[in-house]
């Protein structure tokens, strides 16, 4: 009987589920995209139980489509939206709230209050984090104090909190299992990097119990199997679990420190592959856990651009200048090269390295000759411009030269957006002929804890035809437009302080 491995990639806007055979081929692809919910301005919020059936109704289309039978399934892996946060009750399984997404703000009142540099610090040291209502703690901090009697619930253990895989787990194990893996406990706050603990400190800053937390293993090991009533009577291993970043770096087999990816989603972001000791950045980049595997842990350093594809979305969905997001591609062929037009898509707050969550977005160098095409430009411009900011941070931070950029995520398919990359990094940059690599790092961590792979090496070897995009952007050319857009940077900052 031929033997698979099943992936759940739980992304922002998207369900995805994959089926890989042992050379890493696609069996099946499902996808469902889910509603997002947007209470008011700045906070974003969506329905866990809306999440689950998502991730139901990809497993059963992917199933269908492949011709395959539960059986047949070796293992399962799980990548999600990383620090998107959940409490629910134990009792009834039911979330006493929607979840937070990490993109929503709704928190800051929280972060300002802990705003002073000894605490900053503290977060940096002990998480490799940057205080920020970006990660969970703030979240769960929030739930608590706007659901009544929840803080005196969560102190007598009748809740739990988790991040998307951990809920997951919970559902695919009909409550049995209350666990997660080392790169989604990374990204919560409350998580130290260098003991794999969870931080009697920073809990008692938040008042967060800790037996509402879930316990913690490694991204690649058997967390247990799912209930029977799950997958028609089959009990599969739950075998591989990673945030969807550090999952796309696994499934770039970036597995030599310096290795770097972008992956363009909602936003993007650029993961470095840093080795076995976490390094510390000293340009507000995070340092993060890559992934664990047998207990080793393979530490990375962070770039987020927290809106990028979110902003491609705003183009479409906000001011309809174009019917489908490959249209956009077209219309910013047909643009002015050279408009001087910058978008700063900074809708709620900007990312690495200025963390300013009280910034919005700007549109700037404006003319009477500027049509959509321009704005879809530069719009797209933009989510390069932010990747090669952090690039030249994760330089300086580890004295590594990087010599490519490999690519994923939806927009890059976009053959313009990517050539841009390059020219404005003035480096290579290397497209994945499996965008997914997402889903194929929860595969990958999954099939090497059952032995489906013994191990990376055998990963390394599989091979994808990948292409090469080459700069072709003169250095003054490259210099000038960094200018332009660094000052629409500190105009877009500048004005978020007035
Ligand atoms: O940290 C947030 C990140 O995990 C979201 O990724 O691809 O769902 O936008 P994506």
């Amino acid at each position: 009987m031929q033997e698979y491995i099943l992936a759940i990639d739980q992304g922002t806007s998207t369900t995805r589920a994959i089926i890989i055979d042992r050379q890493g081929n696609y069996i099946g692809t499902a996808s469902q995209k889910f509603e997002q919910l947007v209470p008011q301005s700045g906070w974003v919020e969506q329905d866990p139980n809306v999440i689950w059936q998502s991730v139901c109704t990809v497993i059963h289309k992917v199933m269908e489509g492949s011709c395959i039978s539960f059986h047949q399934i070796k293992a399962l892996g799980i990548t999600n939206q990383r620090e998107t946060s959940i409490v629910w009750d134990r009792q009834t399984g039911q979330p006493i709230y929607n979840a937070i997404v990490w993109s929503s703000n709704q928190s800051l009142d929280i972060i300002n209050k802990f705003k002073q540099d000894d605490v900053e610090n503290y977060i940096h040291e002990k998480t490799g984090l940057v205080l920020s209502p970006y990660f969970s703690a703030s979240k769960i901090r929030w739930i608590l104090d706007h659901k009544l009697g929840s803080q005196e619930r969560a102190e007598r253990g009748e809740l739990a909190f988790g991040t998307v895989d951990s809920w997951l787990i919970w559902k695919l194990t009909n409550g049995k299992l209350h666990c997660t893996d080392h790169t989604n406990a990374s990204r919560t706050m409350l998580f130290n990097i260098h003991t794999l603990e969870w931080d009697d400190y920073l809990l008692n800053l938040f008042n967060i119990p800790k037996n509402m937390l879930p316990e913690t293993y490694p991204s690649s090991y058997v967390y247990g199997l799912t209930d029977s009533d799950i997958f028609d009577g089959v009990n599969i291993p739950i075998a591989g679990v990673a945030g969807n970043q550090q999952a796309a770096l696994f499934g770039q087999l970036a597995f030599h420190p310096g290795q770097v990816k972008s992956t363009y989603g909602q936003g993007t972001f650029i993961v470095m592959n840093t080795g076995s000791e976490p390094k510390m950045s000293k340009h507000r980049l995070l340092t993060t856990i890559g992934y664990s595997i047998d207990n080793q842990i393979t530490y990375a350093l962070e770039g987020s651009a927290l809106i990028s594809g979110s902003a491609i979305e705003w183009l479409k969905e906000g001011l309809n200048l174009f019917e489908s997001i490959a249209d956009s591609e077209i219309f910013a062929l047909e643009a002015e090269t050279n408009s001087g037009v910058y978008v700063v898509p900074s809708f709620r707050g900007i990312g690495a390295p200025y963390w300013d969550s009280s910034a919005r977005g700007s549109i700037l160098g404006i003319n009477e000759f500027t049509s959509r095409r321009e704005l879809i430009r530069a719009t797209l411009e933009s989510l390069a411009y932010q990747v090669s900011d952090i690039i030249e941070l994760m330089e300086l931070d580890t004295d590594i030269v990087i010599d490519i950029l490999y690519v994923d995520g939806g927009a890059a398919q976009n053959n313009l957006l990517v050539q841009f990359q390059a020219d404005i990094l003035g480096k290579t940059v290397e497209r994945t002929e499996r965008l997914e690599t997402t889903g194929l790092g929860a595969a990958y961590l999954a099939g090497l804890a059952v032995g489906y792979w013994r191990n990376q090496n055998e990963l390394a070897a599989l091979v994808s035809a990948n292409e090469q995009f080459k700069p072709n952007m003169s250095i003054k050319e490259r210099q000038e437009r960094l200018h332009g857009w660094h000052s629409a940077v500190k105009a877009t900052l500048y004005y978020a302080k007035l």
